[in-house]
């Protein structure tokens, strides 16, 4: 277990997990996950969360220690999803008289996953748990990221249990600055249900925070502003780069590749921020991510078998289901005969909400030629123009 102090009362138990290869079955992390869960000791004790059920080993171990022969009086389950309700079961069974505190919704789903006998405790918006010195206020969070989520704020050390919400990639003994991979997360993890984060965000504005204990990655302690102003920003779906251009091609042969570099350059001379990714090499959610932080995009995308390359349909669709938008849009299509990549691609791209488009995408026919620059030229100062 990695060391967190958090306070005397409040004790992290949760696990790194090093070994993983992608996050929900989709996301390499290369520097892996936390899976965190807590305890808060008073006159009574309640756990925050359990951890994936490939650790719940290292988890009952840690809980013990810092349970220190006490037993458990209440598991709060925040979330359901299994990376954090894995080990549900095993507690409820080797407890079976503690109470499972939750919302409505995840009693309801709790079965799909486990048959406990535990008795149960659905709490709703606003209701409290004492344990003693310490209140634990439930605050629903449906969507954030299952319609079952809740968080909560216990209000003695000021502390907000925040569920997926603030959450980050890579183990706590592999941490690296927050923001680096919380952008990622959020976009791809959390980012669909950005109405739901602003409700939920209304609600953390009412409460006096002090401290944040998400469910991925470290706990927060100093400048929460910093982290609620992303939050705040992201989940209104607002660009984070004014002036970042995400240029992302999909290349068979590298003529599309070639042609993605020198709209590049073009874009880069012209003053703007770019970031260039190969959809066919690198991983998607990472130009997911750059998507969403730059306001404008330049999709360029071979035609393969009279449709879209395999991989710009791929991004296309993660945009869609991330539900992509209030961003500025530049296509260039790439084909041999019967190019179709512009018109697949434009089609994508209306489809999504408040995305603005240049007029015109531009086709390119084979390898770049010189002549190809001045397109080129007129559609990065369209973009840049928009
Ligand atoms: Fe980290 Fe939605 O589970």
């Amino acid at each position: 277990m990695s060391e967190v102090h958090i306070s005397d009362a409040i004790r992290y138990v949760g696990v790194d997990d090093t070994a993983i290869d992608l996050f929900e079955s989709q996301y390499p992390v290369p520097n892996g996950v936390s899976y965190n869960s807590y305890v808060i000791l008073d006159e009574k004790t309640a756990v925050m969360d359990t951890v994936d059920l490939r650790f719940v080993d290292e988890w009952l171990e840690n809980l013990e220690k810092v349970l220190a022969g006490r037993r458990p009086d209440y598991l709060v389950i925040q979330h359901l999803e299994p990376d954090h309700a894995g080990s549900i079961g095993l507690l409820a069974e080797k407890y079976p008289e503690m109470i499972l505190v939750a919302s409505a919704k995840a009693l309801t789903m709790l079965p799909k996953y486990f048959a406990c006998a535990n008795p149960t405790q659905a709490v709703a918006e606003g209701q409290t748990l004492s344990l003693g010195t310490h209140t634990l206020t439930f605050v629903m969070a449906p969507m954030v990221h299952w319609p079952e989520v809740m968080v909560s704020y216990e209000s003695a050390e000021k502390t907000l249990f925040s569920a997926d919400g603030f959450g980050t990639f890579g183990a706590l003994c592999r941490q690296r600055p927050w923001l680096e991979e919380a952008r990622r997360y959020y976009y791809n993890i959390v980012g669909k249900y950005g109405a739901q984060v602003q409700a939920l965000l209304k609600k953390a504005a009412g409460l006096d925070i002090q401290r944040i204990c998400p469910l991925h990655g470290p706990v927060l302690t100093e400048d929460l502003g910093k982290y609620l102003g992303y939050y705040d920003l992201w989940s209104r779906w607002q660009a984070e780069d004014e002036d970042g251009v995400l240029v992302a091609y999909a290349s068979i042969h590298g003529n599309t590749a070639q042609a993605a570099k020198l709209l590049a350059d073009i874009l880069t001379e012209k003053g703007a921020k770019v970031t260039l990714r190969d959809l066919c090499r690198e991983d998607q959610s990472l130009a997911v991510e750059d998507a969403f932080r730059c306001r404008r995009m330049a999709l360029l995308s071979a035609t393969y078998d009279g449709g879209l390359f395999p991989a710009m349909e791929h991004f296309l669709c993660h945009l869609r289901d991330k539900t992509y938008r209030c961003r500025t849009v530049a296509l260039v299509e790439n084909g041999s005969w019967a190019p179709a990549a512009g018109r697949l691609m434009t089609a994508a791209v209306q489809a999504m909400k408040d995305v603005t488009l240049c007029e015109k995408y531009y086709s390119l026919c084979g390898a770049v030629k010189d002549s190809d620059r001045e397109g080129l030229t007129a559609l990065a100062d369209e973009l840049l123009s928009k």
